[in-house]
């Protein structure tokens, strides 16, 4: 096996427009390793879905598109597949959780029989799929499991909806769980039991995880590595511990700022952040961010920088060195 699960390669996302194509995603590189966990963060409209989506060709095309790039899961091109291999690579190699389990679910069927048309879609069928219904069901910590797959969904809450969405993306025991989390859905403490949950079956199983969310806070203790996106790049990525410790962009600190509770450890002038993010197909010449960082000088204005090593397996997205702020 590679050292490396999936990898995304200078993927470039457009949308149709009357005069060509905008760029929404513009150059993303994430390498997932086998195992590992990594969190992708950024605001509302930074381009986090869309990569998700272009990962499985899910992307609603027109209008939307990939540009340029390349979607590697372990060196195969998921570009060039043909259906029924993309079939087999979605929900069986790779699991994708929307975190809005409502529209995921059908409100009509039983639960259980859901999470058995998802196995039988991958050449498991009979008693077989009757039985790891039940397995997975009782490892997501659902007390009772057997009336959860008697059940239909709106007989449940919403915590325990949320772990029928993980059962299900773990019953053909995917090696990578791609859990999107839309900004509004879900209620912070919830976000972070299901984290936590994902976590403990991940170091049972050994799959890789992509947790997509608009709040570091939540990531924070539970990932390995962290990918911060801003206006369709990413532009720090960082160990989780190396993140926390030390940002290196203005954009990171700025979101740790926000952290109830850590502010005081860094001493930067960005105590809220000011602003909106900016539209990533309006952009103009220059940092996408200088319009909200307190930094910006001159040479911000007039190129985009790309990610700089900034020591400690931290690379950033800024021409200022963190010793320069
Ligand atoms: N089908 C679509 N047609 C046109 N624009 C779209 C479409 N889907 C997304 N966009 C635009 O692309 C940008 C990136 O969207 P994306 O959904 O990837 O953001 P996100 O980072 O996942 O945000 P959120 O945290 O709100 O989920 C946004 O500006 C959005 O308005
Ligand atoms: S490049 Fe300039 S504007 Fe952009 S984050 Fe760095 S200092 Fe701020
Ligand atoms: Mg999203």
């Amino acid at each position: 096996m590679s050292e490396v699960l999936l990898e995304i390669r200078d993927l470039h996302i457009g949308i149709a427009r009357r005069h060509g194509a905008d760029e929404i995603v513009r150059g993303v590189n994430i390498s997932v390793a086998p195992g590992e966990k990594l969190g992708i963060v950024g605001e509302s409209g930074s381009g986090k879905t869309l990569t998700m989506l272009a990962v499985l060709r899910l992307l609603a095309s027109p209008p939307l598109s990939v540009l340029k790039g390349e979607i590697l899961l372990d060196g195969e091109d998921l570009a060039h597949v043909d259906e029924r291999r993309l079939r087999q690579v979605r929900g069986g190699e790779i699991a994708f959780v929307y975190q809005d389990p409502m529209s995921s679910l059908n409100p009509l069927l039983l639960v259980g029989r859901q999470i058995e048309e998802t196995l039988k879609a991958h050449g498991v069928t009979g008693a077989a799929a009757a039985q790891r219904t039940g397995e997975v069901l009782t490892q997501v910590g659902l007390a009772d499991p057997d009336r959860v797959r008697r059940s239909y969904p709106h007989q449940l809450s919403g915590g325990m909806i949320q772990r029928v969405m993980i059962a299900m993306a773990l019953a053909t025991s995917p090696r990578l769980l791609i859990a999107d989390e839309p900004t509004t859905a879900l209620d912070v403490t919830i976000q972070r039991q299901i984290l936590e949950l994902v976590t403990s079956l991940q170091e049972e199983t050994g799959m890789a995880v992509l947790w997509v969310t608009h709040d570091l806070g939540v990531v924070a203790s539970l990932v390995d590595r962290v990918a911060v996106m801003y206006a369709g790049r990413i532009v720090e990525s960082a160990t989780t511990e190396q993140l926390f410790a030390r940002p290196t962009h203005p954009y990171t600190s700025a979101l740790l700022q926000s952290l109830p509770g850590t502010g005081s450890s860094h001493r930067s002038p960005l105590h809220q952040i000011g602003g909106t993010p900016p539209d990533p197909t309006r952009l103009g010449a220059g940092c996408p961010f200088r319009v909200r960082c307190p930094f910006a000088e001159e040479r911000c204005a007039q190129a985009e920088p790309d990610l700089i090593d900034r020591g400690q397996g931290s690379l950033a997205a800024c021409w200022k060195d963190p010793s320069q702020w």
